[in-house]
């Protein structure tokens, strides 16, 4: 059965749910699957994954099926290019309209770096622009208070920015997303966050692209094993005993339904514990790494991109 975690807002967010990046034309019918037949109630999606009219159809779908709009909890991201304060607005509607709702649960900031329009792919150093936070921020908090989004939140803050953002912030975020797994516990946003009531919400949670092969790692395996679990299973859970609601992406039926199964049962805390020794490499999803490139990249290392915080 569903666990849900609670806001600064008061408003609920469904603890598990399900990822979309990479999920292609495949989408819509994940998002069906995941909702009706899985029982997801949390659908994470983004304009950057160029899959928000396949997202849309799926919810469509499964309020179709009868399941209530009320009882979904559905988060995208405002994208790079749009990170001016006069394009937030109108690319939020474009975002709902793809979608084909009328509201959204939860609305994020996607990263703390502005894009110059057509910038190419991966940016180089020059595509960066200023990003006026504060500003963008005022119409995030808009966007809130025109009851458009039930709540707004960020999402690859380091704490230097987190801090920022709060110093002007009317309306506190009510959630930071980020990359969280054993290989990378990001355990130093994660505090930030609690001290200042900010629910982590833990994104490439199986740490796909990353250094490690977590799903294969003798450790996540042997606590599979011995809790006859599958190492998806075991990631998943170890998300929400820290607290961090999760978004597994999946595009298989099956695997959509094994990411869920992670209630009614715990890690115990040596189990748990053994999870903690891993190496610990920031964003070490590096092949995908947007920003960072030595000779042109806007950012020259992993370490200047996260405002050199560890
Ligand atoms: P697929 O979509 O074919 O299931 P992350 O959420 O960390 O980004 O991980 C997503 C990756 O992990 C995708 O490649 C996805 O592939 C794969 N994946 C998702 N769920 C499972 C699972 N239960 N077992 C193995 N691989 C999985």
């Amino acid at each position: 059965k569903m666990e849900y975690f609670k806001l600064m807002s008061n408003h609920t967010i469904p603890s598990v749910g399900l990822g979309t990046w990479k999920s292609g034309s495949q989408a819509r019918y994940s998002v069906e699957s995941a909702i009706v037949e899985a029982g997801y109630r949390h659908i994470d999606t983004a304009w950057a994954y160029d899959v928000e009219k396949e997202v849309g159809d799926g919810i469509k779908a499964a309020i179709h099926a009868g399941v209530e709009r009320t009882d979904l909890f559905v988060t995208s991201k405002l994208w790079c290019t749009d990170l001016t304060p006069e394009r937030v607005r109108p690319a939020f509607e474009n975002t709902l309209k793809k979608l084909q709702l009328d509201y959204l649960d939860l609305y994020l900031i996607h990263w703390p770096f502005r894009l110059k329009e057509g910038a190419s792919m991966p940016p180089k150093a020059g595509d960066v622009l200023e990003f006026d936070m504060k500003g963008v921020w005022r119409e995030m908090e808009r966007l809130a208070a025109d009851g458009l989004v039930r709540d707004i939140g960020i999402s690859n803050f380091s704490v230097a920015k987190l801090t920022k953002l709060l110093s002007f912030a009317l309306v506190k975020p009510s959630v930071c997303q980020m990359e969280m797994h054993p290989g990378w516990r990001n355990e130093k946003m994660l505090n930030a966050c609690k001290e200042h009531g900010i629910h982590a919400t833990a994104y490439s949670p199986l740490g796909s692209g990353g250094k490690i092969d977590l799903l294969n790692d003798p450790v996540v395996v042997k606590v599979a094993k011995k809790l006859e679990k599958t190492p998806a299973q075991i990631l998943v859970r170890w998300a929400l005993q820290r607290g961090t609601s999760v978004i597994p992406k999946s595009s298989n039926p099956d695997r959509i339904k094994e990411n869920i199964q992670v209630f009614g049962w715990e890690i115990p805390e040596e189990d748990f514990d053994s999870l903690s020794i891993f190496k610990q490499q920031k964003r070490i999803m590096d092949g995908e790494n947007l920003f960072v490139n030595e000779t042109d990249g806007p950012f020259k290392s992993v370490e200047e991109l996260w405002d050199y915080e560890d």
